[in-house]
């Protein structure tokens, strides 16, 4: 995983390239493994079946060469202690190869049996890839990407699927009382022939797989459990969720989810579960959110855990979607695979499309849709715009783990969803039941997906291939015009992109609605926009009209007027108040609150509200602004509380960012200004109608806590009036107010989301003209963290919404935190709170003096020799730097990173990602 100052000059890190792939030689049909795990040291044994790989064809395959065993292992993480092939103890040099990454036996026979014995010492494992302990303590393991290599010698790529027939665990019975694998439970039992006390148990998981979806657990763990019977087969699985068992009472939601899943994948696309069982374990020390490995997920605590006290709605929607996501793998991902890594999006693309799809099934579709597009705009967008821009299928990686990245998963995902807007629901159906028919138990590549959808619907998709092979966010223009005379409405569509294969093939959903009634003279219908320039002509429409493009966002990419044009912003009020489609609806609403801030930062002088600013309440965008944000916080018919809270939610700081293309000439400061007082503005203009709607949803409170998309939706609403009202503090009085606003709504709170949203707006408040806030904010602060009561994850919160605060002396703040000792950076999930949450604050972070940026170098440093998956990607943040001022900021980032390049040893992950951000 990490270069070592011994050989920092003779190694240069790899470059693996997705056209060098070859099919193996020689593969590991069959696999048995023992585990004898002890304090500090762990030996791993184990038995492979080598065969001749079934898949090479007959011309592939001289049987007179010579043909090699290639094993990766990974040396900074095991010892060799044995190898025997056929029962004969095999000598290196004569009989095998060994080097740091690899271990190579020298042609062993098709059928040959080898062996080996390895020792591993899993409690020095920082890195958390491979065998670890995590809090409990317990060990567990994270095969994916490369995670096997760091246990076992073995053919540690998805292509090589074995059956992982008897793994054995043996670990001290008191301290281990749990041990589980991958499959079904075959025997245990105590270990009687040696020392007491240690126990062991024996798994079988009948279906092949790659080392990757490997998984073993063992620790002192409390569980809740539960059975569905699928269906039509009518099969009893036992479900059971593991965690610490002080927490085992906050299980609950993920169970119903896991359930909730199970039926979703049933009905929707006829996929069943097809084990005895499938085991689900939390652990607090995870690099990322969860893992599908087969039968034996394991989890995040943050992504499984879920009560009232501890957890947000967002955390309650997240735990939702993540148990739907790892349970969808089971088809797309484990019984269908990737041939390499590089076809990572055939996985992860698929299986977000499909949580996402169970989400917005479960709760509201537009609302997840939303969401949706708002994190691809921020994050994706935002990766496209920088130097680690990439297809979803990429061309090359250093280290895999920096590809599990938003262009491979959302922008995947958007790719998938543009098949089902070309074949519609059923076509998508008919292409995943063929895709199935076809793989089922095979690795295969993002064209057989291709394939499948173009043959199930006897469409000639070769055009839409284009975008596994085109980084960047295409740019389509457009214009339109109508004739009254003819009757004829046209719209003109120019694309541009970084494909070199030609233009892409882009799914345009649109409609029409009168420009008077509001009425629709065209549903939603989609257009195929296939060349460079396509008119695209509407005959028999009797009266002008406005049009709705892009409707629910059907293709990734921006949609701008042509020539420099500047967007019809009537039309977007129109639409604001009127469209059908409710992405759009909400869309218009951005579209004008992102133009209003835009016009704030690059007119006005910044240092002001804009209160009594006549000129500016006049102007015709505030005005329509104005006009959708009075209609909607005064709309109270709907009970779609959360589609009304994200029509009030300004743009954030990271959709406002991505959307200046003026090169290198972001001032993160001055957005966050001009964002800070439109929102000040519109709170001033409707503080009686804000308050009014807050304590009415206040009144409506329910008695008992409840999840449903009604009481999230009204808290959300709540919430987003209450930052509103918290933002009027610019005298003493006002700041008075708010912060007694905020803490009793603090101190009224019933729920985790209530008090997350209080001691948000309470920790930005500096108390500049009112001393006594500063009291109240630390009262509460210090409240917060009393009872969190130790909890991991409100603990995580705490620090997170700390870093996240605007507050001048923000970084000594971040400083002193990070001295907390409850701060550790062997934690990820520790880490990403405060330090991920200091990168995402833009007075913090992008501080004139560069301090903010030398703080984040100086933690990567010390992070990256712990855990160089969460270094690497908090190093992201530093390779934005050619979208600032050179002189203002991007020199002081660009500084940090060539520091960061001289550091020795540096793993292959953080150097991967520093190199790219400095070319
Ligand atoms: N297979 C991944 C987990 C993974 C990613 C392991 C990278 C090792 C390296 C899993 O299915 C996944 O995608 N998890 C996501 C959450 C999901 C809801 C998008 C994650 O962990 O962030
Ligand atoms: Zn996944």
């Amino acid at each position: 995983m990490s270069t070592t100052t011994d050989d920092v000059d003779t190694k240069k890190p790899t470059e693996i390239f997705r056209l060098d792939y070859k099919p193996l030689d020689l593969i590991v049909s069959k696999i048995n493994m023992d585990f004898n795990i002890r304090d500090g040291k762990t030996i791993v044994e184990s038995e492979m079946f080598i065969e001749k790989n079934p898949k090479l064809l007959e011309n592939d395959w001289d049987p007179n060469a010579i043909h090699d065993l290639v094993l990766d292992g990974d040396e900074t993480s095991i010892t060799l202690l044995e190898v025997t092939l056929d029962g004969k103890v095999l000598k290196e040099g004569d009989d095998y190869a060994l080097d740091s990454t690899k271990l190579i036996i020298k042609n062993p026979p098709s059928g040959s049996l080898l062996k080996t014995r390895v020792s591993i010492v899993p409690e020095d494992n920082t890195q958390l890839s491979g065998l670890y302990q995590s809090s409990g303590p317990m060990y567990c393991t994270q095969c994916e990407a490369m995670g096997f290599r760091r246990i076992t010698y073995y053919p540690d790529r998805p292509d090589n699927m074995a059956v992982f027939e008897r793994i054995r665990l043996e670990a001290d019975k008191e301290n281990y009382p749990i041990l589980l694998s991958n499959g079904n439970l075959l025997e245990e039992g105590d270990v009687v022939d040696t020392e007491d006390g240690r126990h062991y148990a024996i798994w079988s998981d009948p279906y092949p797989k790659p080392s990757y979806l490997f998984a073993i657990v063992a620790g002192k763990l409390g569980k809740i459990s539960d059975s569905y019977t699928t269906s039509p087969s009518g099969r009893k699985v036992d479900l059971n969720i593991y965690s610490d068992p002080k927490d085992a009472h906050k299980l609950q939601y993920a169970m119903t989810s896991l359930k909730n899943s199970m039926d979703w994948d049933q009905t929707r696309y006829g996929l069943e579960y097809d084990l005895d069982l499938y085991n689900i374990v939390a652990v607090d020390s995870f690099n990322m959110g969860a893992m599908e490995n087969k039968g034996l997920n394991v989890f995040n605590t943050a992504y499984v855990l879920a009560d009232p006290e501890t957890a947000t709605d967002s955390d309650y929607e997240r735990v939702e979607a993540v148990i739907g996501h790892e349970y969808f793998h089971n088809w797309t991902g484990n019984r269908v695979t990737c041939r390499d890594w590089f076809q990572l999006t055939l996985k992860e693309g698929l299986t977000v499309f499909r949580d996402q799809e169970f989400s917005g099934d479960m709760n509201s579709a537009a609302v997840k849709r939303i969401e949706g597009v708002q994190m691809l705009r921020a994050s994706q967008f935002a990766q496209d715009a920088g130097p680690m821009s990439h297809s979803i299928r990429p061309n090359s990686y250093i280290s895999m783990d920096n590809f599990y990245t938003a262009t491979v998963y959302n922008k995947g995902a958007e790719i998938i969803r543009m098949y089902q807007t070309l074949v519609g629901v059923d076509g998508f159906r008919k292409g995943m039941d063929l895709y199935f028919e076809r793989h089922d138990g095979s690795a295969v590549t993002c064209d057989e997906f291709l394939s499948a959808m173009s043959d199930a619907n006897n469409i000639d998709l070769s055009q839409f291939s284009n975008w596994y092979s085109t980084p960047g966010t295409p740019i389509v223009t457009y214009e339109h015009s109508y004739s009254s005379d003819t009757k004829k409405w046209t719209l003109t569509l120019t694309q541009s992109s970084e494909s070199t294969l030609g233009p892409l093939h882009i799914p345009i959903s649109i409609g029409l609605l009168d420009k008077t009634s509001g009425e629709e003279v065209l549903s939603t219908t989609v257009l195929n926009l296939k060349e460079e320039t396509q008119v695209f002509e509407f005959d028999d429409i009797d009266r002008d009209v406005i049009p709705s493009l892009l409707r629910g966002f059907s293709a990734p990419i921006k949609l701008i007027p042509a020539d420099g044009a500047s967007v019809d912003e009537k039309a977007l009020a129109y639409l604001a108040a009127r469209d059908t489609d409710g992405f759009n609806k909400w869309e218009s609403t951005q579209a004008l609150s992102t133009s209003l801030i835009f016009q704030v930062m690059n007119d006005s002088d910044d240092s002001v509200e804009l209160l009594g600013d006549d000129a500016f309440y006049s102007s015709k965008t505030w005005t329509y602004v104005q006009e959708a944000f009075e209609r909607t916080l005064e709309n109270y018919d709907s009970n779609d509380y959360s589609i009304l809270a994200y029509a009030l939610t300004l743009p954030s700081q990271g959709s406002l960012t991505e959307l200046i293309d003026t090169g290198d000439d972001v001032d993160p400061i001055a957005i966050h200004t001009a964002r800070g007082n439109v929102k000040k503005s519109l709170a001033r203009k409707f503080q009686i109608q804000l308050k009014k709607r807050y304590d009415s949803l206040t009144d409506d409170g329910d008695v008992e806590f409840k999840v449903d998309s009604t009481s999230i939706g009204r808290r959300l609403l709540r919430n987003v009036c209450l930052q509103y009202l918290c933002s009027i503090s610019t005298t003493e009085e006002e700041q008075t107010i708010a912060a007694a606003l905020a803490k009793n709504h603090y101190e009224t709170a019933t729920c985790m989301t209530d008090k997350v949203s209080a001691l948000n707006c309470l920790a930005s408040m500096d108390g500049s003209a009112a001393a006594s806030v500063v009291n109240d904010r630390d009262e509460i602060i210090q409240r917060f963290y009393e009872e969190a009561n130790g909890d991991a994850l409100v603990l995580d919160k705490w620090f997170a919404i700390q870093a996240m605060a605007d507050l001048p002396d923000i970084l000594d703040r971040v400083k002193a935190l990070k001295e907390h000792p409850d701060f550790t950076l062997k934690n990820p999930n520790r880490c990403r709170s405060l330090i991920g949450g200091f990168t995402a604050n833009p007075g913090g972070f992008h501080a004139a003096n560069g301090d903010g940026y030398k703080f984040v170098r100086s933690v990567l440093e010390e992070l990256d020799p712990i855990n160089a998956s969460v270094s690497s990607r908090l190093s992201s943040s530093l390779i934005t730097w050619k979208k600032y001022n050179f002189e203002s900021r991007g020199k002081l980032m660009k500084n940090e990173l060539e520091e960061l390049s001289k550091l020795t040893p540096i793993s292959d992950d953080l150097f991967e990602i520093v190199s790219k951000g400095l070319n």
